[in-house]
């Protein structure tokens, strides 16, 4: 029973560089401009649209295919769409010149593509060809580190609204040749087009790495570009057990880093206000707060409240800076000191521990924890927001990775598992602890204070 008026599968099958594909001939354009005609047209709650894989007639694609008619549109083009909703969806006439209805020619042609990709993926077999997924998870860092240097020289702001390679390397102060052959293969990476010689910004790398959008991502990026300088010391810090680097280095640059925390949190504030809840809540500690983005969150949830935020001296300053432009000066305190070392205070109704856990050894989270539940008031929470660890640890992939950039920048810090957490919040006192899971890559733990 179909749920839908009508359901369309557009193939987006992505398939290796020179080999003829449905995206490659620009299914994806013709995705976007579905969303906007079926919007235009009050038809989204109507129309369901599902993204397919190869449907074997590549040659003929970008391929369609709409139920519970069963008509397969071939060599559709973005400017196709309008009439497509117009005519076959809303008026339920079909458009006759991109209908296949050969269906012995069309079986055939997606049977013979079938075999042919069997006996290719048989021939790389045999001969042990490297088998794709790996051999792409190697090469990775190319398109990383090519992306990353533009960062760093701040390209996508140099291209303005369109100019020459040889422009960009004037702007920048690098080599014209060298310049040239890094635009061409930002555009190989859909961040940049070029039409003759003129180079421009695609609409999100304008959004999101130039410096005149108001999105722009790049202050927060700048610290995946110091990231990588650490990664690179992993076979040296796996030998070592430990950083090489003895934590983070003047040139790891704070403010780049506290951007790029800042920015992480703008997605996560909603799940974190969400699941503390906005009653009882009027005196709050921000272990290690950072931009406080999440006291500025709660404090603009909870009128009552008042946030105290402890970190490093080098931090407190850029705090103080978010606050100020929060305008919340009045409500959020800062204070310069050692969460693990100085005192932490009393008689807090919430303590927030975010992003900080993975900082630390086994052993310092556990006697933090002890002096948590000591600084909090009867009835007060603490709430811990982090990578949280299958109890095997090696899931999900981005906390089992985020482990490795602890090993790289910490002296013994990692990701930890959601019975290690459990684990120090019991050791300590903490009733009632349990785990709330958020979209996205980190979760919460919760324990309270009886
Ligand atoms: C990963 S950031 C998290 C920032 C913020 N809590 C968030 O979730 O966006 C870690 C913060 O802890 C601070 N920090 C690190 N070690 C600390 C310590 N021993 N005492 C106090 N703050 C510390 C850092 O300066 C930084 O602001
Ligand atoms: S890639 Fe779309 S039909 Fe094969």
């Amino acid at each position: 029973m179909e749920p839908f008026r009508q359901h369309l599968f557009v193939c987006t099958q992505a398939k290796p560089e020179g080999v003829t594909s449905c995206p490659g001939n620009g299914s994806l354009r013709i995705l976007q401009a579905l969303e906007r005609e079926l919007a235009a047209h009050g038809l989204e709650r109507e129309v369901q649209v599902t993204t397919s894989g190869c449907l074997g007639l590549c040659d003929d694609g970008p391929v369609m295919i709409v139920y519970p008619e069963g008509v397969w549109y071939r060599k559709v083009s973005e400017q196709d769409v309008p009439e497509i909703v117009s005519s076959h969806l809303q008026e339920r006439r079909i458009v006759a010149r991109l209908a296949w209805r050969d269906a012995p020619a069309m079986k055939a042609e997606a049977t013979d593509h079938h075999e042919r990709y069997r006996a290719m993926l048989k021939a790389k077999d045999e001969a042990g060809v490297l088998p794709d997924d790996i051999n792409e998870m190697i090469r990775a860092f190319m398109p990383s580190r090519a992306v990353l240097t533009a960062l760093e020289l701040n390209i996508f702001t140099a291209v303005g609204r369109g100019t020459s390679a040889e422009n960009v390397a004037r702007e920048i102060h690098a080599d014209p040749r060298a310049t040239e052959m890094l635009l061409n293969a930002l555009v190989s990476l859909n961040l940049l087009e070029k039409r003759d010689a003129t180079f421009f910004k695609t609409l999100r790398s304008a959004r999101f790495l130039s410096e005149d959008s108001l999105d722009n991502a790049r202050p927060a990026l700048m610290h995946i570009a110091h990231l990588w300088n650490r990664w690179s010391t992993l076979t040296d810090c796996v030998r070592a057990g430990t950083s090489s680097a003895g934590g983070r280095s003047e040139e790891d640059g704070v403010a780049a880093f506290i951007a790029a925390m800042d920015h992480n949190a703008r997605e996560r504030t909603a799940g974190v206000v969400n699941t503390i809840g906005k009653n009882g809540i009027r005196h709050m500690l921000d272990l290690g707060g950072g931009s406080s983005a999440y006291s500025i969150a709660l404090a603009r949830a909870m009128p009552e409240l008042k946030s105290e935020i402890l970190d490093l001296g080098e931090v407190i300053p850029l705090t103080q800076e978010y606050v100020r432009k929060a305008g919340l000066g009045e409500r959020i305190s800062t204070r310069v000191g050692d969460m693990l070392h100085d005192p932490l205070g009393e008689n807090y109704d919430l303590i927030l521990v975010s992003a900080i856990c993975h900082m630390f050894s086994a052993e310092e989270n556990r006697a933090l924890f002890q002096r948590i539940y000591k600084a909090l008031a009867h009835h007060g929470r603490v709430v811990v927001q982090d990578f949280i660890l299958e109890p095997s640890k090696t899931a999900p992939r981005q906390a089992a990775l985020f482990s490795l950039n602890m090993l790289v920048g910490t002296k013994a810090g990692a990701s930890y598992s959601e019975p290690e957490f459990a684990n120090w919040l019991n050791a300590a006192g903490f009733s009632d602890v349990r785990r709330v899971h958020l979209p996205g890559p980190s979760g919460l733990m919760i324990g309270t204070r009886i």
